[in-house]
């Protein structure tokens, strides 16, 4: 099982990524589940699916019932075994797709009823061998807390050439460490540049491969295509991505296990 979170500054890429992602890995025979942890929530049509589920933070009552206690207190193990059954939907090439919505939070990560449930639901919900979890997560770091990052094998930042997207990837590198992130890995996006890849490196974040800028990505954006059901020239490069994610990932999984 895998669980990977994608993070980055706001429209580098991450939900195209997420979802083009998503459907190779279930294309290879993974059982995937792709979350959309964003409060501005459009991962559905990256993923090719016309109507997502009911974000689960409208499922107030369900949340309370579960996860909350009288007298303001909360549970920290609530049921989640039969949400994705329950709230889901599956999509083209079989992924399965949960919409969070929107968890208010405090100033240190919010201790209510729904984040806790949705920190549950990232531990618990996947337990099979072959399942292979997608994030794809709000813009930024600020949210960024222990509670949703538990259980994550690995961050994926998505950098576009540019030092404001650079910076982002630094500050997240420092705060992946802080909330116990172990792996954290670069996708540069929207075009190649010499300067970005080394600038990476250097910080000591891994580069999983490039992705060229492609009108062929904004023009399936704009008629609500997913990626893969749209003539698009740069899968290839994705694909390269994969190909490495999963190598990657075998490679750290190996050395955990010794
Ligand atoms: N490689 C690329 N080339 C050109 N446009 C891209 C590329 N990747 C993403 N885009 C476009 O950039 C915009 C933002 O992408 P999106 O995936 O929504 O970013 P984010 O989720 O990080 O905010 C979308 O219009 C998308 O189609
Ligand atoms: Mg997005």
């Amino acid at each position: 099982m895998i669980k990977i979170a994608i993070t980055g500054k706001g429209g580098v890429g991450k939900t195209t990524f997420s979802g083009v992602m998503s459907r190779l890995l279930a294309r290879d025979g993974y059982d995937v589940l792709a979350i959309d942890a964003d409060p501005d929530m459009n991962l559905a049509s990256s993923l090719g699916i016309a109507e997502p589920p009911r974000p689960l933070t409208d499922y107030k009552e369900l949340i309370e019932e579960r996860a909350g206690e009288p007298g303001g207190m909360f549970k920290y193990n609530p049921k989640v075994d039969d949400v994705v059954d329950k709230f889901g939907v599956i999509g083209p090439d079989g992924v399965k797709m949960l919409v969070m919505g929107t968890v208010e939070r405090g100033g240190s990560g919010c201790m209510c009823p729904a984040s806790s449930f949705l920190r549950a639901l990232l531990r618990h919900v996947v337990l099979k061998d072959s399942s292979a979890v997608i994030m794809d997560m709000e813009a930024g770091i600020e949210h960024l807390g222990r509670g949703t990052t538990k259980g994550i094998d690995l961050m994926i930042v998505v950098v576009e050439p540019g030092m404001r997207s650079i910076e982002t990837a630094e500050r997240i590198k420092r705060l992946a460490g802080e909330v116990g992130v172990k792996h954290l890995a670069a996708v540069i996006n929207k075009g190649t540049s010499s300067d970005v890849k080394p600038k990476l490196v250097e910080m000591g974040i891994p580069v999983l491969g490039e992705i060229p800028f492609s009108p062929d990505l904004m023009t399936a954006d704009f008629e609500g295509k997913a990626p893969l059901d749209a003539d698009v020239e740069n899968i290839g490069s994705f694909i390269a991505i994969k190909d490495s994610m999963l190598e990657m990932i075998k490679d750290f999984s190996e050395n955990e296990t010794e």
